[in-house]
């Protein structure tokens, strides 16, 4: 990426296109990196450079980047109709298939499923459904939801106030009046001096408990968390803090609400990622893995007690006030139930889990040799590795030495896609990789690892970025 010449694609990107999660000015100074076309875990970009994606684009393309039966499931369902919708008892037939086969694969017994087309209306769509419980219990007064700092919710107003990350408030004047934060189980950093992993899930339950009884048990519908955080750095919660934050929530008649957006569907080497947590939610909220991304779709999956709430707010004949035109859209739920079709017929999870341990093992070697790896963290196929100033102590990089951009530069130019989270190194590949493309991503990683960690004493330059 350097300063785009005029008339270029890369100019026109600049002048013409708003692009998310960017900073203007640096993509005005140094422009986009156009992306052309994918093969199986690698993209290409339109200078013909090879990559490995190894985030699968943004925590999605499970199944690689040009799956074939994908294109045909799409075109097949294209033949019948490009477009119908789920509204006033109407369906496209294959919308049914994928409910039933999204309720048999559930964590939630008895379960129903809903379809939105992003993870955003997802995750908003679990706090409309929560509100209907309660208010149908005679506790209409149970609105706020509770989220974690380092959460990751979606971008739209009610799923950005559930976000924990300031990026995601400053410039909109987030989180809405309700929606409340409480600590993150990172015990990385998180735990104090003398607290080991129990007495650190002790202290998160009780600031948990002790937010709930300030703000009042009677005002609280509901409580979001990812099984393992994504974007706030591949966050794994200690041992038995899901079953112990979940009794308090239960004490206190708030619902749990899973947003598995990242970590359903095989990612953390279970099919769900509250499996790998001990997590129990009442709904959840799936989307990217759903479709490997190749079409936009999400879905909740509701337990029956929100349905039952459901049908008894509109005994009187009224209709569910929610919807989106492409709810369930016929080429997204065929492109959903092939994607499926393949993680069944792959054994998606014991692959994941071998995949992934290779993965990490090799990370391992690799921080073993290393100054300043401080952690190696995941499940699955999700790692992060977090860079620090002195790993013995955990002391963190001064920010303004922006580390993680400078590993995140040095990845492109080996050919490495990772994602930068401030100086924790994520990997997300696609679950279709085999050995041979871990160890590339491995030699990649290594390579990019020994040049940050050389370049330590140079002054970090934002061309470099
Ligand atoms: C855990 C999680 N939830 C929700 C979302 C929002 O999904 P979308 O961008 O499709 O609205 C994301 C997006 O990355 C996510 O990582």
């Amino acid at each position: 990426m350097s300063t785009p010449t005029p008339n270029s694609a890369e100019a026109r990107d600049v002048m013409f296109h708003l692009h998310s999660q960017t900073n203007a000015q640096a993509h005005a100074a140094n422009g986009p990196l156009i992306m052309e076309r994918g093969e199986g875990i690698h993209v290409f970009d339109s200078q013909g450079k090879r990559y490995v994606e190894a985030m699968a684009g943004l925590w999605c393309t499970s199944l690689g980047f040009s799956e074939a039966r994908l294109k045909r499931a799409a075109a097949e369902a294209y033949d019948k109709f490009g477009f119908y919708h789920t509204f006033n008892h109407k369906t496209p037939a294959a919308t049914i298939d994928l409910a039933e086969k999204l309720v048999a694969l559930s964590p939630i017994p008895q379960a129903q499923a809903y379809f939105a087309t992003s993870g955003s209306e997802a995750t908003e769509t679990m706090v409309k459904l929560a509100w209907v419980y309660h208010t149908v219990r005679g506790k209409p007064g149970k609105r706020k939801i509770i989220s974690r700092d380092r959460g990751f919710h979606g971008s739209t107003i009610v799923a950005a106030s559930m976000c924990g990350m300031p990026r995601m408030h400053r410039e909109f004047g987030l989180p809405l009046p309700g929606f409340l934060h409480t600590l993150c189980p990172d015990a990385y950093h998180g735990m104090q001096p003398g607290e080991d992993e129990a007495a650190f899930v002790i202290r998160l339950a009780a600031t948990l408990e002790e937010l709930i009884l300030r703000e009042g048990a009677d005002t609280i519908a509901a409580f979001i968390a990812e099984p393992i955080n994504a974007g706030g750095g591949i966050i794994v919660p200690p041992a038995g803090y899901f079953p112990a934050i979940e009794a308090v929530l239960r004490r206190h008649d708030i619902l749990v609400l899973g947003d598995e957006v990242v970590c359903g569907f095989g990612r953390t080497g279970e099919m769900w990622g509250s499996q790998t947590v001990g997590m129990q939610p009442d709904m959840v909220a799936l989307a990217k893995g759903i479709s490997s991304s190749y079409f936009p779709i999400s879905a909740v999956i509701l337990g029956k007690p929100i349905q039952d709430a459901l049908a008894e707010m509109n005994k009187g004949g009224e209709i569910f006030g929610h919807g989106f035109t492409n709810s369930g859209h016929p080429v997204g739920v065929a492109v959903a139930l092939e994607t499926i079709r393949i993680y069944e017929e792959m054994d998606v999870v014991p692959h994941v889990r071998a995949m992934g341990a290779r993965l990490r093992a090799g990370l391992d070697a690799l921080a073993a040799q290393s100054r300043i790896v401080g952690q190696v963290r995941g499940a699955g196929l999700m790692i992060g590795v977090e860079l620090v100033a002195e790993p013995a102590s955990r002391t963190a990089f001064d920010p303004a030495l922006k580390i993680g951009a400078r590993f995140d530069a040095e990845a492109l130019r080996n050919g490495l896609v990772i994602r930068a989270m401030g100086d924790t190194i994520g990997l997300c590949p696609p679950l279709i990789i085999d050995a041979a493309g871990v160890d590339e991503i491995l030699d990649l990683f290594g390579r990019t690892l020994a040049s940050v960690e050389a370049g330590l004493a140079q002054p970090h330059t934002a061309a470099a970025e």
